[in-house]
């Protein structure tokens, strides 16, 4: 761990106009999580550091979307997008408190890597003053280029700006930058705006840095954890990366995929060993699956703890408050929301439980459905071990059924119903012999 104190400066506050969006870009998500929350867990994992967020349209909204991660940051409002260099400069009085090292990441590169940015820190600590984190660019249009010279970075030219030559490079500007404190703030002062987009870059400082005689390098991750987001085509893109290589480390650590590329995570997703996902599985957030359960196909789960051993689907749909005990299933067309489902209970067809306690080992007939809401207020199902629901019954909360307890089928129940009881909620059943055939005759005229 590095003795070096360290300031995180992150820029969010960007208009993002290319994703012709009403909500600021840095708020889109990758995997349900802001683009700027990826950003500042990352920054997050590198121990010690101070984190600086810089924010401009919506603010409060962006600040609220990186407390979780980092609630000691500390904001500032850049109120005129003038450019990167404009953006880090908002965080002046923070600068000037001297660090040992500034790091600049952007808050639309929702992709980078713990490990570059100890590189970025490690290149410091060597004694450079400025670090740039390049990258090799399938399609290098839109960023800025490294310009080497005998192997030295000299200079950071932005697209707009570049000769056909220097847009022939393709090592870009992946726009994870470290610099020394020392020379942060003195850097940044001295970038004007003489340029095709008329703003302040922070690619600018390399070629003053270069011009101090200062000591300049550029270093090097994969295009993968350096994709940048301008567009929505580029927010997917990331979103696939993301998902990838989320999948490939669960499937490394003993989770079964038959279809990975159809299986949705989410940056929370929780799955532990032995574990089959079945193909077209969606994670939506909050979701953990214990060892052994079996989510079957074209299931949708959200803020939901499935258990040991536990199966889910096909077909199924799990909402927030699904809790699932050890080899409980919920079958196909079945939807759970805020329940309990207990050890072994089994709730296997085309159902709706919420709010509820479903106990141990009960069984809940097809087409059950807990009636919760009165239009006002939600109301409470508690169902006992053991218990047995018929087909096609309503459970009309608040209401209980006790533990061994029956139901009859096609039930409306709307009194608790004891433990071991046998509840019949539903008109008795006449017979009137030959009144079918009369029926008929009458209705349809004889012989039909
Ligand atoms: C920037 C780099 C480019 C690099 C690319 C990598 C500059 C001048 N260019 O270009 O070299 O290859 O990123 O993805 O730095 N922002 C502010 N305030 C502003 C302007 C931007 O906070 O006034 C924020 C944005 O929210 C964004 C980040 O800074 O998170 C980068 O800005 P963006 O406009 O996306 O820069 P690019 O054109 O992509
Ligand atoms: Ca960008």
């Amino acid at each position: 761990m590095s003795e070096r104190s360290c300031l995180t400066v992150i820029l969010a506050a960007g208009e993002g106009t290319r994703m012709k969006s009403a909500l600021p870009k840095v708020l889109h998500e990758v995997a349900g999580l802001s683009l700027v929350g990826h950003v500042v867990k990352a920054a997050r994992r590198e121990p010690g550091v101070d984190v600086a967020l810089v924010v401009g349209r919506e603010a409060e909204k962006v600040r609220k979307a990186v407390e979780p991660f980092a609630p000691e940051a500390e904001a500032f409002v850049q109120s005129e997008r003038l450019g990167t260099a404009h953006a880090v400069l908002a965080a002046r009085q923070k600068i000037a408190r001297g660090y040992d090292d500034v790091l600049i990441l952007f808050g639309d590169t929702p992709l980078i890597e713990p490990q570059s940015l100890a590189e970025l820190r490690a290149g410091l600590a060597e004694g450079a003053d400025v670090v740039v984190m390049g990258f090799h660019a399938p399609d290098p249009t839109g960023y800025g280029r490294l310009l080497m010279k005998d192997g030295a970075l000299v200079a950071i030219r932005e697209h707009k700006d570049a000769s056909e030559t220097e847009r022939a490079v393709t090592f870009c500007n992946g726009g994870l930058m470290a610099v020394a404190g020392r020379h942060a703030l003195s850097l940044l002062d001295a970038v004007g705006n003489a340029n095709a987009k008329g703003e302040y870059y922070l690619t600018d400082i390399v070629e003053i840095a270069a011009a101090r005689g200062l000591s300049v390098r550029a270093t090097e991750a994969p295009y993968e954890s350096l994709l940048g987001i301008n567009t929505r085509l580029e927010l997917a893109e990331a979103e696939g990366v993301w998902q990838g290589r989320r999948r490939r480390a669960l499937m490394l650590a003993g989770v079964t995929m038959h279809a990975p590329e159809t299986v949705h995570l989410c940056h929370d997703t929780e799955i532990e060993p032995d574990a089959v996902i079945e193909p077209n599985v969606v994670f939506g957030p909050g979701v953990t699956v214990a060892a052994g359960a079996r989510i079957r196909a074209f299931s949708h789960l959200e803020g939901a703890a499935v258990g040991e051993n536990a199966e889910v689907g096909p077909f199924a749909r799990l909402r927030p408050g699904a809790t699932l005990g050890r080899k409980a299933k919920v079958g196909n067309f079945c939807e759970v929301k805020k329940a309990v489902i207990e050890e072994g209970a089994k709730v296997n067809h085309l159902t709706y439980i919420g709010d509820a306690r479903i106990g141990a080992g009960a069984n809940i007939g097809a087409g059950t459905i807990t009636c919760n809401y009165d239009g006002f207020s939600k109301h409470h199902t508690e169902i006992g071990a053991g218990a047995f629901i018929g087909s096609n019954s309503s459970l009309v909360a608040p209401v209980s059924v006790g533990a061994g307890a029956y139901v009859a089928s096609g039930s409306v129940v709307t009194k608790d119903v004891p433990d071991d009881a046998l509840a019949f909620g539903r008109a008795r059943q006449e017979n009137k012999p030959d009144l079918g055939r009369r029926l008929r005759e009458k209705l349809g005229g004889k012989g039909h």
